[in-house]
């Protein structure tokens, strides 16, 4: 197959502007907790509410005190669009956190990560409601409760679970951890992870215990479509609540991460059918694997495609250049002009 060089040129062109737009993922929303030192980084990202405040060595924030009814929360000051680029595609978006839930005498709420509309007051309480968030009304929230309480309004199994919760909390999801040998409320550090991936609408929720690896499995995951529930212009509140009840339980957190990121635009969409992937989604784990991978293999050979055909262009430009230089050899002519000679069969043949 020839090419000639300005077709291998925008080959090469259209490969690179494909690779790296699907790789510029702007992050929008993002910060990075590795203690909670009074700063004015702290100052200007986040705040607190309620009973929180942070240690005095600055290594930890500690949600509740320990006392009856203690109810606080750390929440990023800075509304998260979920939304992002000309085209209003949902981001993807990340949160990491490490925390204790001592059990005090009784038991408390534990610790939930929320998501609520900018428009809620972030200073009040709801005593009633589960982690101190009022839930009455039409609420929407997003949420990841780390349960220590076996509540029976809400159908909990037990008072150790995770539970993946979208304005409510009965939760869509839950995850008995005592199965998976984690307790949340021995006073030991344990680290989360909550993942949001875009395109596939998965929420994925990932526990162990503190210094241990990211676990390559999630805890639990459920397909939730945002684009459902949280409007485009909507700047969203993101955060972290306790509430021990009637319980001295104390709750403290010592790192919290958050970011957002624009999704490749080049990457598979949600199935048209949703109850078709609703009923695949415990196949899920391995063929995300899978699909990851396969991402990985296709990114590598579009690169790869690319980067050889630069450098073939580059070739051909440099050969083009230098090639001209050369006289052209006149025997070469001289030789193409010498004219055929048939053998005398062949032109006694052709004569016939
Ligand atoms: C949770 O797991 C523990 C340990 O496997 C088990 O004893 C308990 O019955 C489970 N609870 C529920 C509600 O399934
Ligand atoms: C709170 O705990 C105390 C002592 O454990 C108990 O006497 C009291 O009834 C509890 N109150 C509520 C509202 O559960």
């Amino acid at each position: 197959m020839a090419l000639n060089p300005t077709s291998i040129y925008f080959i090469t062109l259209f490969f690179f502007t494909f690779y790296f737009k699907s790789l510029t993922a702007l992050t929008n929303s993002s910060f990075n907790f590795n203690n909670f030192a009074h700063t004015s980084r702290f100052d200007s990202l986040i705040s607190l509410y309620g009973d929180a405040k942070a240690s005095n060595d600055g290594l930890s924030l500690q949600l509740t005190a320990p006392f009856n009814s203690s109810a606080g929360r750390v929440i990023y000051k800075h509304p998260v669009k979920f939304y992002a680029g000309r085209s209003k595609k949902l981001v993807t978006f990340s949160t990491n956190f490490s925390f204790s839930v001592s059990s005090g005498d009784g038991n408390g709420d534990g610790l939930a990560f929320v998501v609520v509309s900018d428009e809620y007051p972030v200073d009040l309480f709801d005593k009633n409601g589960s982690f101190g968030i009022g839930n009455g009304g039409d609420l929407k929230f997003l949420s990841v409760e780390f349960d220590t309480l076996m509540d029976d309004k809400y159908g909990d199994v037990n008072g150790n679970h995770v539970g993946i919760d979208l304005s409510s909390f009965v939760s869509l999801k839950v995850k008995n951890l005592s199965s998976v040998n984690l307790g949340l409320n021995s006073g030991e550090k344990l680290q989360a992870w909550i993942d949001y991936e875009s395109n596939s609408r998965r929420l994925e929720v990932r526990l162990s215990k503190f210094g241990e690896n990211r676990p390559v499995d999630p805890l639990l995951f459920k397909h939730i479509d945002l684009v459902k529930i949280w409007p485009e212009n909507e700047g969203f509140l993101v955060g972290l609540s306790s509430y021990n009840r009637n319980s001295s339980q104390l709750c403290n957190v010592y790192s919290w991460s958050f970011n957002t990121r624009r999704s490749p635009d080049w990457m598979h969409s949600e199935p048209l059918d949703p109850i078709l992937f609703k009923e695949r989604e415990e196949n899920e784990v391995k063929n995300h694997k899978r699909s990851d991978c396969v991402m990985r293999i296709l990114s590598a050979l579009i690169l790869g495609v690319g980067l050889g055909a630069l450098g073939s262009f580059i070739g051909m430009f440099l050969w083009t250049i230098f090639s001209k230089r050369q006289p052209i050899s006149p025997e070469v002519y001289a030789a193409a002009a010498k004219p055929v000679v048939l053998d005398k069969a062949a032109s006694a043949n052709v004569k016939q």
